[in-house]
């Protein structure tokens, strides 16, 4: 598994796996192709190189996308953070550290630019992911409805 720079043309690919990896979790995800293309040009935008995919190497099928926006001002901070907007792994793939993998490379980014802070926003029953960001050093730091705030200093 390797990761490299989003692009573009990857465009098709967020847009499968994304809607595969939110079964189960609309209430927290866009859910038409529509919007999760204007997401990832969104995405895309806000910060063009905090934007990372994780290819499998043997085939080059893409399993997994991260987005670290490092022009965030954060109002709880009062400063620039690393935001992580999005994480996520096709559900076949998972398990096998590429989750871990791809937030690293997000907080390696964030700290290249100067951030000293990642904050996320996950689903209040998002219990999986909730739990894969504890082990990864997060720390719950408030709620806005049904969306839990996490931190790490970095
Ligand atoms: C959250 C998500 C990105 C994790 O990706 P992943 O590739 O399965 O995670 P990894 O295999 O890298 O796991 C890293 C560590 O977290 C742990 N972990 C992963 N999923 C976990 C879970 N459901 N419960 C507890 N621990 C978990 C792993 O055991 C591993 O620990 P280790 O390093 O000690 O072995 C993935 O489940 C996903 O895409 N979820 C749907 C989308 C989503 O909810 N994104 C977050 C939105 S804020």
């Amino acid at each position: 598994m390797l990761i490299r720079l989003a692009r573009d043309d990857d465009m098709e690919d967020f847009v499968r796996i994304y809607g595969r990896a939110y079964e189960g979790l609309e209430e927290y995800a866009y859910t038409t192709r529509k919007e999760i293309k204007s997401y990832f040009r969104w995405l895309r935008k806000r910060d063009s190189e905090g934007m990372f995919v994780a290819v499998d190497d043997s085939t080059e099928e893409v399993v997994g996308f991260v987005a670290c926006d490092t022009n965030w001002y954060s109002s709880f901070e009062e400063k620039e953070v690393g935001e992580i907007h999005e994480l996520f792994v096709e559900p076949e793939w998972r398990g096998k550290g590429v989750g871990k993998a791809l937030l690293e490379k997000g907080i390696e980014y964030a700290r290249l630019k100067g951030r000293d802070l990642t904050e996320l926003w996950v689903g209040e029953k998002n219990y999986k992911a909730r739990e894969f960001y504890e082990k990864m050093g997060f720390k719950a730091a408030g709620s806005w409805g049904h969306w839990i705030r996490m931190v790490k200093r970095i």
